[in-house]
């Protein structure tokens, strides 16, 4: 529960839209009474590793929680909740030494522990490509409505995806995150996905102001957009991840078709300095983009993301600037788009990785209504 306080300590801007739980902590208080009932019809003692593994494989069988796995009490349970691990999908993956670390757990402990996550845990399993087809079939494809970008990304941005978008500081990340939420709102028929947008800010830069200019830009009503566009301000790394967690719950009720961070990387950056640091910031980055994948395959939704470059000296062709954030980053990105200024003011926009599209520039403005052709 340490958990939740922190989204309710940390101070809100009053300006920012941040919307109230649409379930009440009553109503999640009784759900999970209600699970804890079923499980306690159960004698745990009888419950034979078979009937585990066979309980893993049932989809119709019930939700197994923390509390569900062998040797767990209320006591353990609590203290692997407030080490961040609510789902077994999360402990199956951990190492026994990092687990008795973070929860402070006894190593054999939390070996035991991951062992029966690991049995437990519903950890998906291969699904024909037919399947996989019809999944590809419901996705969606947000219009720039800048012709240039659209061609470059086939058709424009898909949902069930991650983008990256990255460049140095003044190459337009954060326009490009405010234009998609702006026509994220718009209809379908106009490009958009008559939806709405979460918008995790970490560097307090987004502006309803700059929404209004876009939004009227397409001859949009800029307060109806604004109401669509639920935005959070996050003040380190572990609130960052939080609000992406709440995101699940938040959007009871919404037509969530977009989650926006700007910037992923920079919290995580300055709060894991070091060489000594950088593999846990990296599985906490790791464990964060899992969270947004989630998101963007459960809503059949679009997640973008901005990333800043360091510059790479010893490059001794092509750009010396290469994103920051190394594999997760990159093995977790679905479309990279590399963004740079031109002269005249325009913005160069590279598709630097894509599963199925050619590598390519397009040429875009960004004007005062928003980007355009
Ligand atoms: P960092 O977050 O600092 O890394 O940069 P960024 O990549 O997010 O840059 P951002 O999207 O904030 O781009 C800022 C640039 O967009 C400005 O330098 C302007 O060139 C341009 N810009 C922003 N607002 C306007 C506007 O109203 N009119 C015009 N013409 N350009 C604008
Ligand atoms: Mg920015």
């Amino acid at each position: 529960m340490r958990n939740l306080q922190v989204s309710h300590q940390a101070p809100l801007k009053s300006s920012l839209i941040y919307p109230q739980p649409l379930v009440s902590g009553s109503d999640t208080m009784s759900t999970t009474s209600k699970k804890k009932k079923t499980t306690s019809k159960k004698d745990e003692s009888l419950v034979a590793e078979e009937d585990i593994l066979m309980a893993a494989v049932d989809d119709e069988a019930p939700e197994v929680s923390i509390e569900d796995l062998p040797g767990v009490g209320p006591a353990t349970a609590e203290k692997l909740r407030e080490a961040g691990f609510d789902e077994l999908l999360a402990l199956a993956v951990m190492s026994p030494g990092d687990l008795a670390d973070q929860a402070e757990l006894g190593e054999a402990v939390a070996g035991k522990i991951i062992n029966a996550a690991k049995k437990m845990a519903n950890i998906g399993g291969f699904v024909s490509g037919v399947a996989l087809l019809d999944r590809r079939r419901e996705v969606q494809k947000l219009s720039s409505k800048v012709q240039s970008i659209d061609d470059l990304l086939g058709g424009g941005f898909e949902t069930q995806a991650l983008v990256e978008v990255y460049g140095a500081f003044g190459s337009g990340k954060t326009q490009i995150g405010h234009q998609l939420a702006v026509n994220c709102t718009m209809s379908v028929e106009d490009g958009g996905f008559d939806g709405d947008v979460f918008y995790i800010d970490t560097e307090d830069t987004f502006r309803p102001e700059r929404i209004t200019q876009m939004a009227r830009g397409h001859g949009l009503d800029p307060d109806a957009v604004l109401k669509r566009i639920h935005v959070a301000r996050a003040y380190n790394p572990a609130h960052q991840m939080l609000l992406a967690e709440e995101i699940k719950r938040m959007s009871k009720g919404l037509n969530v078709k977009m989650i926006i961070v700007d910037s992923l990387t920079s919290h995580f950056r300055a709060e894991y300095i070091g060489r000594g640091m950088l593999a846990n910031r990296q599985q906490k980055l790791n464990r964060h983009l899992k969270d947004l994948k989630q998101l963007a395959d459960v809503n059949n939704a679009l997640v973008l993301v901005t990333n800043q470059v360091h510059s790479k000296p010893d490059a001794m062709w092509g750009d010396p600037t290469k994103p920051i954030g190394g594999h997760v980053l990159a093995h977790a990105s679905t479309f990279r788009l590399y963004l740079r200024k031109a002269k005249g003011g325009r913005r160069i926009a590279r598709l630097v990785d894509s599963p199925n599209l050619p590598d390519g520039e397009c040429v875009y403005q960004v004007t005062q209504e928003g980007l355009r052709d």
